[in-house]
């Protein structure tokens, strides 16, 4: 077996998008935290939401939610996505991806590989349990990440 560690920065450089709903509503939102691993015995991946996120009303009214990843030239489409919130305006229109149906949830037909999640555990980041130094630079004053895992039940690359 020939061991990387390429997956480790996948989220932290690339970038991904964490979609939730269905075709009639959903929402969409830019992520640079996550993991991928195993979980009671089930390939997993792992996202950190903030409350404050309209994605976050979606991930919990949902039983399933997609990870997508894009090839350079969306870099522009996923900081609009990051950037704004699909509270205050149709920023999917905006950014120019173009919706499809994932599986039980929704992607973007300009992802290169999605990831078809189906919610196992959700718990909120405890700040009494972290470094006091991160407590302070991303807590303070801020909405606290709900973490959710998902069960890796499709992998769909573009064809
Ligand atoms: C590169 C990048 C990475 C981000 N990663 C996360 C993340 O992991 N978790 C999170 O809660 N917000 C993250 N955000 C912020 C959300 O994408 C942003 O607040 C977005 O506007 C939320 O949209 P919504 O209100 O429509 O859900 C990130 C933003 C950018 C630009």
């Amino acid at each position: 077996m020939e061991f990387t560690t390429d997956i480790l920065s996948v989220f932290d450089k690339k970038w991904a998008l964490l979609t939730a709903g269905n075709e009639d509503n959903f929402n969409t939102m830019t992520i640079s935290w996550g993991g991928l691993g195993t979980l009671w015995g089930k390939p997993v991946a792992t996202v950190y939401v903030r409350t404050s996120r309209y994605t976050h009303d979606f991930m919990d009214s949902n039983g399933y939610f997609t990870v997508s990843f894009y090839p350079e030239e969306c870099r522009k489409a996923l900081g609009i996505l990051g950037s704004k919130s699909g509270r205050d305006m149709d920023k999917m229109s905006e950014s120019g991806l173009t919706p499809i149906k994932a599986g039980d949830s929704m992607s973007f037909k300009e992802a290169e590989v999605t990831l078809v999640c189906k919610k196992l555990f959700k718990q909120q980041l405890d700040v009494a349990n972290m470094p006091e130094d991160v407590a302070k630079a991303k807590y303070e004053g801020q909405a606290p990440h709900d973490m959710y895992i998902g069960e890796i039940v499709d992998i769909i690359r573009k064809g």
